[in-house]
C-alpha cells in the first residue's frame, strides 16, 4: 500500500514534494501553507488537499507521515503534534532553536513508535558517502578545513535569533552535522567573528572556527555570512589523512569533485559525480525508514549535536573564550 505523505511548509517543502512525487508507492495526500496560493498550486500539481496550517493539516488529513519544512521555531509544536497523531516525521534543520526543543521532539517521537529522520541532506549525498566509506582505509583524519559561506538571505525568521538563529545556525547546521558525520562527537570550539557582512542582522553572522574532535582531529571552518550567490558560490573540504589528503570542492551545498592524492606514492585521482544535492537519498531513505527496511541515518541526537555546535561556536565569538561541547552518551 502507498504511503501517504503530507508536507506542511511549502519553501523548501516544495523540493520535498518534488522528491516524493518522483518516488513509486507514495501519494502526496495533504500540503499545508497560510500562503494559500502556494498551497493550492501544490493541491493542484500533486492532487492533494491544501491546507491553511500545519496543525490543521495533522488533525484532518489521513497521513502515514509529514516532512515539516517550516521555519525552526515552529518545528517543536508540529514534530510533537505529528508524533502523536502517529506520523513518521522527516523534520528540516536545524531541529529547532534550543536543546530542550530538540529533547522534547526526540521523546515525542519515541514514546508514539514513530520514525524521526532530520533532514540533513548532506548525509545522502554521493561524494561524503564515498567519503565516509573510504577513510577507514586512509587513516587517521588529523587535520581538516572547510569553507562555506552563504549568500545573502533576506526572510527575517533566518536571522531572528529565537528562530532560525542567522546562518552559523540555519545553515552551517548542514556542515556541523557532516563533521561529526565524518570525524565523531566535537569536543571544544573557539571562534572568531562577527556580523561585519550582514550589519544589524544578528549579533554573528559570520565566523572563522577552529574546532576539536573528540578523536582528536582539529578542523579549521570559515562559515556563515560571507558568500554571494552570483559570484563565488563555492564550498570545498580538505582533509588530511595518515596516508592521504582528500580535497572535496564544487557548487555551494552540491560539492562534486573529489582529488585524493596518496601520500606513499603521490598519485592522484580525480573523482565526479553528477547527481551530488542528497535531495533524492533523502525521501527514498525516508521511506525505507517508514517501511522498516533502514534505520534513520540523521537522528533527533544528531540535531540536537549540530545545533549545540552552532551555539557554542556563538558564544566563543560573543565571550572571546573557547566553549567546550557537551557529552552526551
Ligand atoms: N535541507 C536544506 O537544504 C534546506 C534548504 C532550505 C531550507 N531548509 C529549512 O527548511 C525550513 C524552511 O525554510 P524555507 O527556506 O523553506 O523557508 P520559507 O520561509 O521560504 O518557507 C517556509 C514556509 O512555511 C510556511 N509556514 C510557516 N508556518 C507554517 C505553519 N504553521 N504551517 C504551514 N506552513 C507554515 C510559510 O508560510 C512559508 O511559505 C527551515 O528550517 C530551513 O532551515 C532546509
Amino acid at each position: 500500500m502507498d504511503v501517504r505523505v503530507g508536507v506542511i511548509g511549502l519553501g523548501i517543502g516544495e523540493r520535498h514534494l518534488e522528491e516524493y512525487h518522483r518516488l513509486p508507492g507514495v501519494t502526496i495526500a495533504a500540503v499545508a501553507d497560510p500562503r494559500t496560493e502556494r498551497g493550492e498550486r501544490a493541491a493542484a500539481r500533486y492532487g492533494a488537499v491544501a491546507y491553511r496550517d500545519g496543525l490543521e493539516l495533522l488533525q484532518q488529513a489521513e497521513l502515514d507521515a509529514v516532512s515539516i519544512c517550516t521555519p525552526p521555531a515552529s518545528h517543536r509544536e508540529l514534530a510533537v503534534a505529528a508524533a502523536e497523531s502517529g506520523r513518521h516525521v522527516l523534520l528540516e534543520k536545524p531541529m529547532a532553536p534550543t536543546p530542550a526543543d530538540c529533547d522534547a521532539i526526540s521523546e515525542a517521537c519515541r514514546r508514539a513508535g514513530v520514525v524521526l529522520l532530520l533532514g540533513f541532506k548532506k548525509r545522502g549525498a554521493s561524494p561524503f558517502r564515498y567519503l565516509k566509506e573510504r577513510q577507514d582505509d586512509w587513516g587517521f583524519p588529523r587535520v581538516a578545513q572547510v569553507r562555506y559561506q552563504l549568500g545573502p538571505v533576506d526572510k527575517d525568521w533566518f536571522w531572528d535569533e529565537a528562530d532560525g538563529g542567522g546562518p552559523l545556525i540555519e545553515n552551517t547546521a548542514h556542515v556541523f552535522d557532516m563533521l561529526r558525520y565524518l570525524l565523531g562527537d566535537a569536543e571544544r570550539v573557539y571562534a572568531e567573528g562577527g556580523s561585519a557582512l550582514a550589519p544589524g542582522r544578528t549579533t554573528v553572522a559570520e565566523a572563522v572556527c577552529t574546532i576539536r574532535f573528540q578523536a582528536g582531529t582539529v578542523v579549521s571552518l570559515a562559515a556563515g555570512a560571507g558568500g554571494s550567490w552570483a559570484y563565488d558560490q563555492s564550498e570545498r573540504w580538505v582533509l588530511n589523512y595518515d596516508g592521504l589528503n582528500a580535497e572535496l570542492v564544487g557548487p555551494f551545498d552540491a560539492v562534486n569533485s573529489l582529488r585524493t592524492m596518496k601520500r606513499a606514492a603521490g598519485t592522484v585521482e580525480t573523482r565526479w559525480w553528477a547527481e551530488t544535492s542528497g535531495w533524492p537519498e533523502e525521501m527514498s531513505h525516508f521511506l525505507a525508514c517508514i517501511r522498516g527496511e533502514e534505520q534513520p541515518r540523521a537522528t533527533g541526537a544528531d540535531g540536537k549535536a549540530a545545533l549545540e555546535m552552532g551555539l557554542a561556536v556563538k558564544q566563543s565569538v560573543r565571550t572571546g573564550l573557547p566553549v567546550e561541547l557537551p557529552r552526551h552518551q
